[in-house]
């Protein structure tokens, strides 16, 4: 008789766009691993329950997005040093032990940067735009990558700048308002603010992008974001949009759930739109 799948979910509000189910499906495919991968709606506050009923319905482990990384990060009996640091939880890993917290969007963010574009960070002069949970989870992972510096700018300046002390024995990395940024060239914008999700770009300065330079958006669509058209119009060398990260934030899981590494490449292609 076959062996029942093991379950693993996604958990979110909203949650029905997630492309994860269908990553997870594709690396169960191409790996053997016998697994279901559901998206599960939450309702705010409900975290907590929801993730208990899963394990006790027998799930292995959840993927986290938005808006519940920080009660999942509270959720976790065991955290990962990188999950402690960036306050957020992408992963929640059910077993013997417990119920162990760990964040793979920042690892997520440089593979794609460095293994599928090819872009070396170190030495670079890195801007990432936002302080919210999203600019947490990826910075420990691009400061071990030792850029010349990264220079975190925000609406609220203050945010800014608590973070980067969050992050400051980890390499050069400061923080302000996006109009102390006039003047200032950067080799790389990343894009992690809550703007896009209504279509925007933060209002920039110009001539940021020194000559050659990339801009990378965490977030992605079938049409490229507004962050991505603003780095078109200031002249990028490359623009790029956040699905790369997002299947390898989803490997990075898998491996820590299953223990094999799937091939990310032919995913990221099934998923690129034509
Ligand atoms: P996330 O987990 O997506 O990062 P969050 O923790 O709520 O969400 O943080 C949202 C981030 O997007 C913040 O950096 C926020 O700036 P403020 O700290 O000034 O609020 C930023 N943000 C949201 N809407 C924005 C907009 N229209 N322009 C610029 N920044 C915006």
């Amino acid at each position: 008789m076959p062996t029942a799948p093991d379950l693993y979910a996604v958990m979110g509000n909203p949650v029905a766009h997630s492309k994860s189910p269908q990553i997870h499906a594709l690396f169960a495919a191409q790996t053997g691993q016998n697994l279901e991968y559901r998206a599960i709606l939450v309702e705010p506050g409900q975290f907590a329950t929801a993730a208990r009923d899963f394990r006790a319905a027998g799930g292995k482990g959840l993927n986290i997005t938005v808006p519940f990384k920080q009660d999942a990060w509270v959720f976790a009996d065991i955290l990962s040093a990188r999950a402690e640091r960036a306050g957020a939880v992408n992963t929640l890993i059910f077993d013997r032990s417990g119920v162990r917290g760990d964040n793979t969007d920042g690892l997520g963010l440089v593979r794609d940067l460095t293994v599928n574009h090819g872009y070396a960070l170190s030495g670079r002069r890195i801007l990432l735009l936002g302080a919210g949970g999203a600019a947490r989870g990826v910075l420990q992972p691009l400061l071990l990558e030792k850029p010349e510096q990264v220079v975190i700018a925000n609406r609220t300046a203050e945010k800014a700048l608590e973070l980067s002390m969050r992050f400051s024995d980890l390499g050069r990395v400061s923080g302000r308002g996006f109009a102390e940024l006039v003047g200032r060239q950067f080799d790389l914008i990343i894009h992690a603010t809550a703007a896009g999700l209504d279509h925007q770009a933060p209002q920039l300065p110009d001539e940021m992008l020194a000559s050659g330079g990339w801009c990378y958006d965490l977030m992605y669509g079938d049409q490229p974001t507004a962050f991505m058209r603003w780095g078109q119009a200031q002249g990028a060398a490359q623009v790029m949009d956040g699905l790369g990260m997002l299947v390898e934030q989803a490997a990075q899981s898998f491996q820590l759930w299953r223990g094999v590494w799937p091939e990310t490449q032919p995913v990221i292609a099934a998923l690129r739109p034509r």
